[in-house]
């Protein structure tokens, strides 16, 4: 095989040794087409040539204009813009329009924009009715996962994809309600009646007081805690194609409502190893306990007795930018709150995994969950509503990425291969012949 460098041509020239015929397939954007290699056959009847990647290791499954990782530089943007100036400039609201819209928003657009999404905060009462129905100690992202994949009950008309007006209404909907629906499922868990949002408020106040309004007659969020909250939103708002948002496009591209949808990328983001690793990482910090247990873990750790959880990441294999600023903000926070006692169990597991050759040879460091989910805490949020915090603020890069993917015109259904290893024909026995 050889990929041009100095010849002037993109191409990739490849050599099939089973038969001695040469191919040559253009290389845009450093990439090949896979469909490419389906010419590439032994005999005319053969499929023709795949390629295996279980979990997608190597292979781009759209083009995208949203966010641009490199992992090894440790570089997050969205739209261009890098995260650090996004999350010290910009309110929530502002980096949802950017992802959806492709443009940070003037003052006029953010004020219709805000006020789209503030109109759309309030759920319908069935929603709670069916919010009720959940057991007691149901948890919070199953909740979420179920109502707002009930809310496409609610708007049928979302099915029309291709009608921008009801694209639009999705993206209020959505980014409008997942705080209701997220604060309502801790409300029914804590047996505390639902509160109504109060307008008034902020995107972030508005939920904190949904959250943790009891008697007082207005609530007030603590100002740096409500930036801190809108900062991790940024933070969390979009990733490229993570698990969820390909668990969002892929079940979009069937051309299912989008409310259905993000139901998929919720459930996708419920997983230990994507956003439930914020709520695993405390866990783990109250079974480690103390700070003499940590070498024992780090120990038990790398004879493969569990992981690390909050530590690695598929794409940053040096730095996780988000991870920064987030520990920046865990001091901020902390001063309001007092300090998360479980922060020195946190910096003493970084502080020995990052000088361990274990963890150095494989490029493992703290990821956006080791330190998120010892801020929630400090903010009161149980462990169980942290994948939920994760969600609300993911659903405007759902959606960024879904709007992008029905327009793209090279989109299909999605619908992977396999290479089939099972049992060649064989002849259904009887019942009584069957050992
Ligand atoms: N602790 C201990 N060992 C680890 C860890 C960890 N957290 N992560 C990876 N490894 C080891 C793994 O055992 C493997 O070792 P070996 O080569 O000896 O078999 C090697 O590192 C490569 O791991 P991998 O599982 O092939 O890597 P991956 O890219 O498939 O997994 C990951 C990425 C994030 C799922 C993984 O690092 C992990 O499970 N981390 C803990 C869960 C976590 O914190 N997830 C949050 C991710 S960031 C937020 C988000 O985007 O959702």
């Amino acid at each position: 095989m050889l990929a041009s460098g100095d010849t002037g041509k993109s191409t990739l020239t490849i050599t099939d040794n089973r038969t001695g015929k040469s191919y040559e397939v253009p290389i845009t954007h450093e990439t090949i087409h896979a469909t490419d290699l389906r010419q590439i056959k032994v005999n005319v009847d053969d499929f023709g040539l795949m390629t295996y990647d279980p979990a997608f290791m190597n292979t781009a499954s759209c083009k995208s204009t949203v966010t641009y990782i490199d992992g090894d530089k440790g570089i997050l943007r969205y739209r261009g813009y890098p995260i650090e100036q996004l999350a010290e400039r910009c309110t929530y609201l502002e980096v949802a329009y950017l992802l959806i819209y492709g443009e940070l928003p003037n003052k006029t657009q953010l004020t219709e924009w805000a006020a789209h999404i503030t109109t759309h905060t309030f759920v319908h009462e069935n929603i709670k009715k069916l919010m009720d129905g959940f057991h007691h100690d149901a948890h919070p992202m199953g909740m979420f996962v179920s109502t707002v994949a009930a809310l496409s009950t609610f708007y049928p008309s979302a099915k029309h994809i291709a009608d921008h007006k009801e694209r639009e209404l999705t993206f209020y909907r959505l980014i409008g309600k997942a705080p209701t629906l997220a604060a309502f499922a801790y409300r029914h868990s804590t047996g505390m009646p639902f509160v109504h949002p109060d307008n008034d408020l902020s995107y972030v106040g508005n939920f904190l007081n949904m959250m943790f309004r009891i008697a007082e007659p207005k609530y007030q969020p603590h100002p740096i805690l409500e930036k801190a909250l809108d900062v991790l939103f940024i933070l969390h708002a979009d990733h490229e194609q993570n698990c969820s948002t390909s668990a969002m496009r892929s079940v979009g591209s069937s051309h299912v409502d989008p409310y259905s949808a993000a139901a998929a990328a919720s459930a996708a983001l419920y997983g230990p190893l994507h956003g439930g690793a914020n709520e695993a990482v405390l866990h783990m910090l109250d079974e480690i306990g103390s700070l003499d247990k940590v070498p024992g873990f780090i120990r038990d750790v790398k004879e493969g007795k569990g992981r690390l959880m909050g530590f690695g990441h598929r794409v940053y294999k040096n730095f996780d930018p988000r991870a920064s600023i987030i520990k920046r903000l865990a001091d901020q926070v902390f001063e309001v709150t007092g300090r998360n006692p479980k922060l020195d169990l946190a910096l003493e597991l970084e502080r020995i995994a990052l000088q361990d050759d274990y963890f150095i040879k494989r490029k493992l460091y703290p990821n956006v969950d080791f330190y998120s989910g010892l801020i929630y805490q400090a903010m009161k949020f149980p462990d169980q509503m942290f994948p939920v915090l994760f969600a609300i603020g993911r659903m405007s890069g759902w959606l960024a990425q879904w709007s992008e993917m029905v327009s793209d015109t090279e989109q299909k259904i999605a619908r992977p291969r396999q290479i089939y290893l099972g049992y060649g024909k064989r002849d259904v026995p009887m019942l009584s012949q069957r050992q």
